[in-house]
Formats: structure tokens, sequence, C-alpha cells
């Protein structure tokens, strides 16, 4: 076996963005204004992205340029001093969460190298279907949801009825919840946020075991690349929820029958992922503001040697203020 000196983990240079970015759009928690936090996770994440030492360009951003006028797919990040790398974005990963007050809002991001992560193009939504290392063998994304389910809790040593399996509550999804139910298996139904559906389905502290259903590609895209570090699978097949979507689909050559995997999604192992909670969660801590300053939770992980830390840090506005061009206040 050859050893290698160890290598920069641009992780830890990441968490500093998804803090940025949770730190700014945390102020508008509850306000009803979707919009507004949005807008200030995505400026106080391009100012931290900047000073990366990557020549990053956006894959899995916020949309088309003449649409987002920053963090836009195809925008350049990063000093352009450092390695050519895909960049996924996610400023706030469940703005209604954020908006509402409701638990599970995160900051997300995760870069690979140039070239290898999938462009999702005008596909907007795709089905999934997430679970951790233990059942990452025995799921088929056409299969029955009783037969997934039966092998999923076989390959986790538990009953079907012990299963907690994590369904977004859209109508879209009427008759998955009722399969599940059927299958006896038990149902945590949320609103938004499929990113941390993955994180919990793939994290063997959390209640969830399995993700089950169809939410955003970008989403599915971001998930993939934790799902990989930490050994999961992620099967998953464009599922266009309009004609329009679908025609965009077509007549970009895509193929809506191929079914994607944890390998098609990320192409590499030389992966990194940052995300940072903002309104608080199940799995990720949300902004506390102390008067001061403020505490975030964040989680980071990189591919190459599969480590993920946990990272609690302690923010002073006072110091950040002399130093930093985001506004902290
Ligand atoms: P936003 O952060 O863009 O609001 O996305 C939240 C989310 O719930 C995602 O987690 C999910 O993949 C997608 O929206 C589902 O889309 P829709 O709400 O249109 O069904």
């Amino acid at each position: 076996m050859t050893t290698e000196a160890p290598q920069r983990n641009l992780a830890l240079d990441l968490v500093r963005v998804t803090e940025a970015a949770a730190l700014a759009a945390a102020r508008w928690l509850g306000r009803g204004d979707k919009d507004a936090g949005d807008g200030a996770a995505v400026d106080a994440m391009r100012i931290s992205f900047n000073v990366i030492d990557i020549d990053g360009k956006v894959v899995i951003g916020e949309g088309e340029k003449d649409r987002a006028p920053m963090l836009y797919n195809g925008e350049e990040l990063g000093t352009k001093n450092g390695p050519r790398m895909d960049v996924a974005v996610d400023p706030v990963e469940g703005t209604r969460l954020l908006a509402f007050g409701r638990p599970n809002a995160i900051s997300v991001v995760s870069i690979a190298p140039r070239g290898t992560m999938y462009n999702p193009g005008p596909a907007f939504y795709m089905k999934k279907l997430v679970v951790g290392p233990p059942a990452r063998s025995v799921i088929d994304i056409d299969a029955p949801v009783k037969d997934n389910l039966k092998n999923i809790a076989r390959a986790l040593g538990k009953d079907v009825d012990d299963l907690v399996v994590f369904v977004l509550d859209k109508p879209r999804h009427r008759q998955l919840i009722e399969e599940i139910r059927q299958a006896r298996a038990r149902v945590q139904l949320h609103t938004d946020g499929d990113v941390a559906g993955a994180l919990m389905a793939v994290s063997p502290e959390s209640d969830v075991d399995v993700m089950m259903g169809t939410g955003g590609t970008p989403e599915g895209v971001l998930a993939a690349t934790a799902i990989k570090i930490v050994g999961g699978e992620i099967l998953a097949r464009l599922d266009p929820q309009s004609r329009a979507e679908k025609d965009h689909i077509l007549k970009a050559g895509m193929d809506l029958n191929e079914v994607l995997n944890v390998d098609t999604l990320i192409r590499s192992d030389d992966i990194f992922f940052a995300a940072t909670g903002i309104s608080g969660g199940t799995f990720l801590r949300g902004v506390k503001f102390t008067g001061k300053g403020a505490i975030t939770h964040s989680m980071v992980m990189r591919g190459k040697t599969g480590t993920i830390r946990f990272i609690e840090a302690h923010h002073s506005f006072e110091k950040l203020m002399r130093i930093s061009a985001i506004k902290y206040d």
C-alpha cells in the first residue's frame, strides 16, 4: 500500500462559505420573505467563495444568468489559483422552511473536479431513493415500494415496521405514502428540504432509514456528494412535473429512462461537501444569535478520506466586522 501526504481539505474552506450564508439567512427566519432570506445568503456566499483558492464553475446554482444575478449556472467562482472544480451551491436549501421558521433549512455547498458533476440542464425534478451504506446494494428504483422496504429492512437487520421513510409532503406523493403505509413502514412527512432528508437517510444517528419520492434535481446532485462520501446510495430518474419541463429535457437530448446513481451523479472521489444549519432541526442545529455574535453548527466531508467533521463555530461580530466585507450585525 502506498501512502500519500495529507492534501488540502477544501471542505474546511467551504464551511466558511456555508457559515456566512447561514448567518446572513438566519436573520430572515420566520419573517415570511423567502426571497429576501435567499438573497442575503447568496450575497454572503458569493463574497466568501471568492477568496477560496479554486478555479470553480457553478454547475448547480441559482438558475440561469438572466434570472439569477449571482451564483448562476456557469458563473466562475474562486481565486482561480487552484484546482479546476465544478461547484454546486444551495445558499438556502428550504427557502420556505426559513420563511416560516420551520426546522431543517440548511446552507449547502459541494465541489468536484471539473466535468465530474451531473449537469441537470433543464431538468427540475427527479425521483429519488436514498439509503445508507448497509442497504446500498439492495435497492431497485423500479421495484415495488414494499419490496424495496423489505430488502432495506433486512439489510439493516430490522423489521419493515421499524423503518422510518422521509417523504416530501406533496400531492404527487399521495400514492407513494399509501404504499409505504400499506407495507407497514412508518413515514416522516416534511414540507420541504430533501437534501436534509437524504443526509438523515444515510446518517446512522438519525431516526430516518430511507428517503423516497420526487424532489429537485439540483438538490439530488448536491445530496449525492454527501451520500457518496459516506458510502450510501441514491438511485434517481428524471421525473418532469410539467409538459414544458419534459419537452425541454427531450430537446436537450437527455434520457428520461436512465437510472442515475451515486457514481453517475458524481464521477469522482476527490469531492468535498459542507452544510450549515440555518433554522435548526433534527440534523444540524440552527444559527443561535448571542447578542455579540452567533454560534453555528456545520458538517464537512471529504471524499478521498471519508472524514466527516461536525464543527461548532463561535462568531464574534465585532471582530468579524473589522475584517470582513460581509455585514454581520
Ligand atoms: P428551495 O430551497 O429551492 O425552496 O427548495 C426546497 C425543496 O423542498 C427541496 O428540498 C426539494 O428538492 C424541492 O423544494 C421540491 O420542490 P417542490 O416544492 O416544487 O415540490
